[in-house]
């Protein structure tokens, strides 16, 4: 287990993998008068500046919610935006690759622009082999749609239904062979899970906040991993 802080009587422990709702882009731009796109302007410079800092803490797997299944249903205006904002990301290959930051994409990426996905797949390929933080992007991911695929993975595998194990379904996700989250966060005032990784999540520990996406800061994320050391995790048991 990794070690997060050390002060003079306690050591803090980090979770394996923490896994964030990147919400309140929108009631940030407005709290300013400023149009929603510039909330999610400023909140991709937060989620660049929250990844640098997983990745300098040592934190091993980090996912983020940047584009919902469900999140086709805003304005187009909004969604060529927030995809505006992801190829710009994408093309700056330099953000990662200098920082060591191993970049997985998880979701149902075939709805995707073309250009994206041949950018997603280059970006996946040139840091396959960073040993620093795996972060996980989730774009047109659903924790539903991504069950639906297993489980259509395993029927058109030919498995018999008596076969079907946890460890199967597990290992059909797009997060396979990764540790589950466990701890969420979820800033903006909101406490539900808005269909992330339904499945993964089954024993993570929550921390909610009424902090605004783009106001988040690194200080935040030690507060909620001080209050994640404070949790009694039995999956179960006593
Ligand atoms: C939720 O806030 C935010 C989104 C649906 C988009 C998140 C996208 C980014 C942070 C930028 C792109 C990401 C990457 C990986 C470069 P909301 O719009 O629902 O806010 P509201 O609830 O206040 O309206």
């Amino acid at each position: 287990m990794a070690i997060f802080k050390k002060t003079k009587d306690v050591e803090l422990v980090l979770p394996t993998h923490i896994a964030i709702i990147m919400d309140g882009n929108g009631r940030w731009a407005k709290n300013r008068a400023l149009p929603r796109t510039a909330g999610h302007a400023a909140g991709s410079k937060t989620f660049k500046d929250i990844a640098r800092y997983c990745n300098k803490i040592g934190l091993k797997y980090l996912t983020v919610y940047a584009f919902s299944t469900e999140n086709w249903k805003r304005p187009k205006e909004e969604v060529d935006n927030i995809m505006k904002i992801f190829k710009e990301y994408l093309e700056d290959t330099k953000s990662f690759k200098d920082e060591n930051i191993q970049l997985q994409f998880i979701g149902d990426r075939s709805a995707l622009d073309e250009e994206i996905q041949r950018l997603m797949a280059e970006c996946e390929k040139e840091s396959a082999g960073s040993t620093g933080l795996h972060l996980n992007i989730a774009i047109n991911y659903g924790g539903r749609d991504e069950i639906v695929h297993a489980v259509k993975q395993i029927v058109a595998e030919g498995i018999d239904a008596n076969d079907i194990t946890e460890q199967m379904i597990s290992d059909k996700l797009y997060t396979s062979g990764q540790p589950d989250p466990d701890f969420i966060i979820r800033p903006s005032g909101e406490y539900r899970l808005s269909n992330y990784l339904i499945w993964q999540s089954a024993y993570a520990e929550y921390w909610f906040s009424d902090i605004l996406w783009p106001d988040f800061k690194p200080s935040d994320l030690d507060k909620a991993i001080e209050d994640y050391n404070k949790r009694n995790r039995r999956f179960g048991g006593v």
